[in-house]
């Protein structure tokens, strides 16, 4: 599938404007081209209860779950500024348990495979014993 990393970026940054995040001022989107076609995205949702805090990841996985869009294929995320972020750890997890075999992610130092940024992963397989 050809992907569109420009296209997709700019979904991420429209995604982080609607990201509330008023107590790290640190808002977050997120988009990815799933395997039906569709892009989904996510922003991040903080509480004042400030450990209950949402990712962007975990609003996307939520809108994919939603959509029925199927696996994830490429990931993008990004901070206020529009430049790439990093998905933090847990939120690799998320991302994994719906990626396609193929997931690349955009990257601080280029696109990356998930089991590049997310080795020997834990996931569903590993229960099926
Ligand atoms: N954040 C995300 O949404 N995704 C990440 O992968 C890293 C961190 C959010 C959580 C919190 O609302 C804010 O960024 C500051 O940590």
């Amino acid at each position: 599938m050809e992907i569109d990393w420009d296209a997709l970026r700019e979904h991420a940054r429209e995604a982080m404007q609607k990201a509330y995040a008023p107590y790290s001022k640190f808002p977050v989107g997120a988009a990815a081209l799933t395997t039906s076609g569709q892009i989904v995205t996510g922003c991040n949702v903080e509480n004042a209860s400030y450990g209950l805090g949402l990712c962007a990841e975990c609003s996307l996985v939520s809108a994919l779950t939603m959509q029925q869009a199927g696996k994830l294929v490429a990931f993008t995320c990004c901070d206020k500024n529009g430049n790439v972020l990093m998905p933090c750890g847990r939120c690799r997890q998320l991302l994994f348990e719906h990626s396609a075999p193929e997931l690349v992610l955009d990257t601080i130092s280029g696109l990356k495979t998930i089991a590049e940024v997310l080795p020997d992963a834990f996931g569903p397989n590993d229960l099926n014993i």
